[in-house]
């Protein structure tokens, strides 16, 4: 008999993983230098950290990489949209006093403040409406501001759970750097790691 996988929504997905107690924060070192391998130590240098920055994460997870950002900036602040992750990320994060956690939905999240530097990585690929992902980069972003962003080179339409899937939208390269453009913002840097495609842009 064959069984159909259900499809399953975002913010279930990732309260799942955190009760299926799946948290990248608490990884052992091989897996931390495995989930390296989509950003790590160059797409944090990329940022240009001081203690002056402002710094906001788009879909900051269970704190992975804020915890290494966070050290170098006045005060970061990372919005994800499941609740059971900003808890864990709460959890994960106590020690950082310069960090804010807000759940929400980033597409209609309506921030108080801008930001020196955004980034986020592996986070675009939930967001169908890409064009309107960036733009909102674009307004957040203070002058001279960089925005990075690190998108899987992954093509799948799907993460595939064995039970169940959740429906994804994989990144093209050429399109997001289309949208980045449109956006009125350039291209400052692009760089590949194994998994995953950098690009460094700001405004106009
Ligand atoms: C694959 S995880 C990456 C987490 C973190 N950036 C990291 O690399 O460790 C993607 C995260 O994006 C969040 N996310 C997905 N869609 C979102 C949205 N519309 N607004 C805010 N966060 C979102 C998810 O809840 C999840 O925690």
């Amino acid at each position: 008999m064959r069984h159909e996988r259900r499809d399953i929504d975002i913010i279930t997905h990732y309260n799942k993983l955190i009760d299926d107690e799946n948290d990248p924060f608490r990884d052992s070192q091989p897996l931390k230098e495995y989930m390296d391998k989509w950003d790590g130590p160059l797409f944090i240098d990329s940022m240009n950290l001081t203690f002056a920055k402002k710094v906001l994460e788009i879909g900051v997870g269970t704190g992975r990489i804020a915890a290494k950002a966070a050290p170098f900036c006045l005060q970061l602040t990372g919005i994800d949209i499941s609740p059971n992750t900003i808890r864990r990320a709460s959890e994960n994060l106590s020690c950082f006093k310069n960090i804010e956690l807000i759940c929400a939905d980033f597409s209609d999240y309506i921030f108080e403040e801008t930001f020196d530097v955004i980034y986020s990585s592996l986070t675009l690929i939930h967001f169908e409406n890409k064009q309107n992902f960036i733009c909102k980069v674009s307004e957040l972003l203070n002058e001279n501001g960089i925005f990075c962003l690190s998108i899987d080179k992954s093509q799948n339409d799907s993460i595939d759970m064995g039970n169940y899937k959740l429906k994804i939208y994989p990144d093209k390269l050429d399109d997001i750097a289309e949208y980045i453009h449109s956006a009125n913002m350039y291209i400052s840097k692009q760089f590949d790691t194994e998994f995953a495609h950098i690009i460094i842009s700001t405004n106009r």
